[in-house]
């Protein structure tokens, strides 16, 4: 049994990444709701618990609170923005609501002499996101870091082992905010690193082992680095009872759809690959909708699953390769929704199966990644680079017609054969062309063309929720707009996409 941290969720945009954080310092978590009763709370014999921050304000009627007996256990607990706050107004102390707010990198000074601080400077950049802060403590506590416009950007009461954080220190913006987590998990919570993701997997494939008994399971395998890995897990938990059903929805890659099938074909599992392309086109045909082509998608998928697993008899679970981005994105918890990915929003109310398994809902892309290396997964397929469940559908904009979807294809192929001669492959981690729905003039030979204008976009990103544009060099974006310009047709324009994650997602819809 490993030490474990609780980790109560306040609804933040971040909490996952919490989660993320305090593992990679060897430390096993799990992510529970605020409103989590005491008794559940200490029967995880917790070493410490850490509130999360969240979008609301203290001074909301039904501001989310947690059980008051948390603060009487003895744990050591870490409140993180919200959570500081909602640990000083429940301890007694005062939060203002000023007119401005703080927001961004942020010059702050710490008390290296509170453990969440030692061995770092005095001095350094935070990351903030906050309109409250905490003007009086409660009694017994003390101010250990403070900004130009927050006099308690930290606050300890060393006795209790209740500490505060008015920023993020989850945020890679925090200077050192993974040493300020190390130092809360070691310092204060004595905790031993005892957690590693070779141990994680020895731990999921035994929950899967006992929860599927000898039940059949279908896996949705799309070919993409998360399904893959599921396969993978799924594999070696039941592997017998596996069945992967590959749905070609049309909407893949140029030539994806043999080189999943050479991959998992033969592989000990029972592979079976479904062309549905007509399918899904007609159902797509005339829907411009962002929101409405992933529905129709996630749905027909599901559709598609439950005739298949008529063909094969019955089947219990229905595994999917849900990573938790997709989870948070889609508005789990209290957290706001930026879209619903296909695989979990996007799901029917009625769904032909007894329940629904998804063994990688707890991690991130990278620890995906890393357990795919565990597993034994070739590099080939632990570093492909992510592809979204409704495929090319939200990389043609608007509109999608078997004609966009080709023009899109042979552009993109180029695209991304040129990244890889030019030996960038590892370096962007996400590279993709998208069919716009604007035409524009041009020339071409002596005529006027009126064609479409083809979007390149490239990323730089550890864990896809914030991510920065890549800076391809000019002469590899010259061969691959001349390139596509001249083997492509219908576009006449290329133009490179510079914004980053946030404000803009990284896909186009
Ligand atoms: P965004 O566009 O939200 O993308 O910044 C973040 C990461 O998620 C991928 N993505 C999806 N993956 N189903 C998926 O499985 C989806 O509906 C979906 N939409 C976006 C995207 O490619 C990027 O890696």
């Amino acid at each position: 049994m490993n030490q474990t941290v609780v980790i109560l969720d306040f609804g933040g945009q971040y909490n996952q990444l919490i989660a993320r954080r305090v593992r990679e310092c060897g430390v096993y978590c799990e992510v529970l709701p605020y409103h989590t009763p005491v008794e559940k709370i200490t029967e995880k014999n917790p070493i410490g618990i850490i509130f999360t921050g969240g979008p609301n304000s203290v001074y909301l009627e039904n501001a989310p609170a947690c059980s008051r007996e948390v603060f009487e256990l003895g744990v050591p607990v870490l409140g993180i923005c919200y959570g500081l706050q909602i640990m000083a107004q429940m301890l007694g102390g005062h939060v203002v609501s000023p007119d401005s707010r703080e927001y961004g990198k942020t010059q702050t000074t710490f008390d290296t002499t509170c453990p969440l601080f030692a061995e770092l400077p005095a001095e350094g950049i935070t990351w903030m996101s906050h309109t409250d802060y905490v003007d009086r403590m409660p009694e017994g506590f003390c101010a250990t870091a403070h900004t130009a416009a927050c006099p308690t950007a930290a606050m300890q009461h060393t006795k209790k082992k209740l500490y505060g954080l008015q920023f993020h220190p989850e945020v890679l913006h925090t200077e050192n905010g993974t040493k300020i987590l190390h130092n809360f998990l070691y310092r204060v919570c004595k905790a031993t690193g005892d957690w590693s993701m070779g141990g994680y997997a020895q731990h999921t494939i035994d929950a899967i082992r006992s929860k599927v008994g000898s039940g059949k399971v279908l896996l949705a395998l799309s070919g993409g680095v998360d399904s893959s890995v599921a396969a993978a897990l799924l594999a070696k938990a039941v592997g017998p009872q596996l069945t992967c059903i590959f749905v070609d929805h049309g909407l893949m890659r140029k030539n994806e759809g043999d080189e999943v099938e050479a991959a998992f074909a033969d592989k000990g599992m029972r592979f079976i690959r479904v062309d549905a392309e007509t399918r899904f086109l007609q159902k797509l045909a005339g829907v411009s909708e962002p929101e409405r082509k992933r529905k129709i998608i996630g749905e027909e998928f599901i559709r598609v699953f439950e005739e298949e697993a008529k063909k094969i008899g019955k089947v219990d679970y229905l595994a999917q390769g849900t990573i938790y981005p997709d989870v948070i994105e889609s508005g789990a918890g209290d957290a706001a929704v930026i879209k619903s990915h296909h695989n979990v929003g996007g799901l029917p109310d009625h769904v032909d199966f007894k329940e629904i398994i998804e063994p990688l809902r707890l991690l991130f892309k990278d620890e995906v990644r890393q357990l795919g290396q565990e597993l034994g997964l070739p590099d080939y397929l632990v570093w492909r680079q992510p592809f979204p469940g409704p495929g090319l559908a939200i990389r043609v904009i608007g509109e999608i017609t078997k004609e966009k979807l080709d023009i899109l294809r042979d552009a993109d192929a180029i695209f991304r054969e040129e990244i890889a001669k030019a030996k960038l492959d590892r370096d962007i981690h996400q590279y993709f062309a998208v069919l716009t729905s604007m035409r524009s003039v041009g020339v071409m030979g002596d005529s006027r063309t009126y064609d479409y204008t083809l979007a390149l976009r490239g990323v730089t990103t550890t864990d896809f929720m914030t991510a920065d544009w890549a800076r391809i060099p000019y002469p590899v974006l010259e061969k691959v707009s001349n390139r596509i310009i001249n083997e492509v047709r219908g576009i006449n324009r290329i133009v490179y996409d510079i914004t980053s994650k946030p404000p803009a997602t990284i896909e186009w819809e």
